[in-house]
């Protein structure tokens, strides 16, 4: 029987599923809970390629990353690798996969291959919650405003993956970095899957709000990300073999631990096609649309 245990902090675990071989009632079960809870936890699965990549598909289209190195055979993954001399980890601070894209990625689905022996773990946070909670001077603001989004500052050819050495080989394709166009997103938007209320600027990718200067701006977001970054909004994931998770985009931050030198992780990752985004306020999704 499948049973969703909520935790503390934000997500659920899915127990009494075998993701690779799902009845229509099941997958109602987890799309419910995905709905509910934003990221959801797998345990013991054995999925392979082919299965995580069918999974993948009873969500939405599969996005074929620009920038991450793809699976030899299967391009529809893309590989979350971290060698032994690597320094620096990929995704190591808080961020949402795609929001600098028009229409933000749905969500990813993380399956472990290669684990080090201890660490690796993966924070999320929850931006309902942090929505909900947020001060009243903090909330008005993003009742009102649309904020900048933009993914150059990190894939572009004088982007961070290219400045740092130790990406090569994991992150490329710079020349399509250069070519990503910024995008305007309410700062809290209306969930498409569940209608909650849900901050969407993230310290990845968000670069400004609009109708502020650069200084007030920076100002504005480093407090909402102190706000949301809080552990009362956060769950930390320990990944086990057989572990797969899978996170909405729109609805949690997500942040992996760099936090296992000399040892060699490897993830593999599908993310799949969201949508356009609307704020709870129809007048700011409107005026976003046009900025
Ligand atoms: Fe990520």
């Amino acid at each position: 029987m499948v049973t969703v245990s909520p935790l503390e902090g934000t997500g659920a675990e899915v127990t009494g599923v075998d993701i690779a071989n799902l009845s229509e009632d099941e997958l109602a079960i987890v799309k419910q809970a995905f709905a509910n809870h934003g990221v959801i936890f797998f345990r013991d699965q054995n999925l392979s390629e082919d299965a995580h990549i069918a999974f993948a598909r009873k969500f939405s289209t599969i996005n074929l990353n620009r920038f991450f190195a793809r699976h030899p055979d299967y391009p529809e993954i893309a590989l979350v690798v971290k060698e032994p001399t690597d320094d620096f980890n990929i995704g190591g601070a808080w961020h949402a996969d795609h929001s600098y894209d028009a229409e933000p990625a749905l969500g990813s689905i993380l399956v472990a291959r290669q684990l080090p022996p201890t660490g690796g773990d993966t924070l999320f946070a929850s931006m309902n919650a942090a929505y909900e909670a947020l001060p009243t001077q903090l909330r008005d603001l993003v009742d009102t405003h649309s904020a900048l989004h933009s993914g150059k500052h990190i894939f572009a050819r004088d982007g961070a993956y290219e400045r740092i050495p130790d990406f090569k080989g994991r992150i490329g394709n710079a020349e399509a970095g250069d070519e990503l166009v910024d995008t305007v997103h309410p700062m809290v938007i209306k969930h498409p899957l569940s209608g909650k209320p849900c901050l969407f600027v993230n310290p990845g990718f968000t670069i400004g709000i609009d109708g502020m200067d650069d200084e007030e701006a920076k100002l504005m977001l480093l407090a909402l990300y102190e706000h949301a970054g809080q552990p009362q909004f956060t769950c930390r994931f320990t990944w086990e073999p057989g572990s797969v998770a899978f996170w909405d985009n729109r609805a949690v931050w997500h942040l992996a631990e760099n936090d296992y030198a000399g040892h060699r992780r490897v993830m593999h990752r599908i993310t799949v096609d969201g949508c356009s985004l609307e704020g709870m306020n129809s007048t700011i999704a409107s005026r976003s649309a046009t900025v």
